[in-house]
């Protein structure tokens, strides 16, 4: 993976390109001094009951900020150029990544491990990192769509060639995918040649979209092509090496169906989604809505909370069950 592919993947970048096939976005620039307070440790929000006493590049994201909001109608889904801080969601109200105040903007993006990770290491597992400082750091206000997560896909292209999709959260199957298979990959393929093919100025890329119905599909994002992004239903292996992709390997073969689409000269997409016996899965966020310390200890932590609960009686004297159990459900994506 190149740092000009990661680059490329930027909302900034194609967001211009796109626009008629995603969310309505606006951008805000974050200033030097925005991002030393994003970098800083302590989870201090300003008092924005006192905008004129507070320093001037806070007056000024406050204004911007709210003026992105109320563009679109007070309520916002936000992230910085490559991630969202899906991960802080729980501090909010509804839970839901909902932002409908400069507070709520400040709280994900100040909680945020995503956000942080894109302040300070996107390059990492880049072959030739570049320097942070050559990146132009924005604040993403887009606008907020009910999306249900059934509708939503991850579509894998290399060689400008798409290659497989598959379901884009894991945690769940829905009957649905097993019956309309062939509608998705069809209405998927034919967005994908009609929109993105010659237009998106990557080779090798991944692409989120969520699907409506047959006719309307919409772009969520671009991803990098490598281990930066999550392969969900496909390992990284087969995505850069394999031509079988329908061949599956053991582990995946156990939990998910698969759907083979020639599409003519362009060879075939491979469409994986879960099987319904499929074990439900704890959503990938799961994890970061309960402290770490209940995750590391969980019976030290029931002590000194001074919590009478199972995990103290229980069998699993180590509590390394548990310990197994929140590993599993840490995915990142
Ligand atoms: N405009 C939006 N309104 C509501 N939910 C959204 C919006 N954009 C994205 N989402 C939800 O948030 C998830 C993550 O969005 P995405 O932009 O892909 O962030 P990331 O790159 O950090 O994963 C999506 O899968 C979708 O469920
Ligand atoms: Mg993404």
């Amino acid at each position: 993976m190149k740092s000009e592919d990661v680059l490329m993947c930027s909302i900034s970048k194609w967001y211009k390109q796109f626009k008629k096939n995603t969310f309505q976005t606006y951008f805000v620039k974050l200033c030097p001094d925005f991002i030393d307070y994003l970098n800083e440790d302590c989870v201090l929000i300003p008092d924005f009951e006192e905008v004129p006493s507070l320093p001037l590049f806070h007056q000024q994201m406050y204004l911007e900020i709210k003026e992105g909001l109320r563009k679109l109608c007070n309520v916002s889904f936000i992230k910085l150029n490559w991630s969202a801080p899906t991960d802080a969601r729980w501090l909010l109200l509804n839970q839901n990544m909902q932002c409908t105040s400069v507070e709520d903007v400040y709280l994900l993006l100040k909680s945020s491990d995503r956000t942080a990770h894109d302040l300070s290491q996107p390059f990492k597992d880049c072959l030739s990192p570049i320097s942070i400082s050559d990146v132009e750091y924005v604040l993403a206000l887009r606008k907020w769509e009910d999306i249900c997560s059934s509708w939503e896909f991850r579509c894998f292209v290399r060689d400008r060639h798409l290659v497989g999709i598959s379901q884009r959260d894991i945690s769940a199957s829905w009957p649905y995918l097993r019956q309309e298979e062939e509608t998705i990959v069809s209405s998927i393929v034919s967005f994908f040649k009609e929109k993105i093919q010659n237009f998106f100025p990557l080779t090798n890329f991944v692409f989120d979209v969520v699907r409506y119905n047959k006719e309307k599909i919409k772009i969520v994002d671009f991803n990098p092509f490598g281990i930066t992004t999550d392969g969900l239903l496909f390992t990284w292996e087969e995505l850069s090496e394999s031509e079988n992709l329908d061949v599956m390997p053991q582990d995946i073969s156990v939990v998910a169906n698969y759907f083979c689409w020639t599409n003519g000269e362009d060879g075939s997409v491979v469409f994986r989604y879960l099987k319904d016996s499929a074990r439900i899965q704890s959503t990938s966020h799961r994890l970061n809505c309960y402290p770490i310390d209940m995750v590391l200890n969980p019976k030290d932590f029931a002590k000194s909370a001074n919590i009478s609960t199972e995990l103290k009686d229980s069998d699993d004297e180590d509590g390394e069950g548990e310990r197994d159990h929140f590993k599993n459900s840490d995915v990142c994506s």
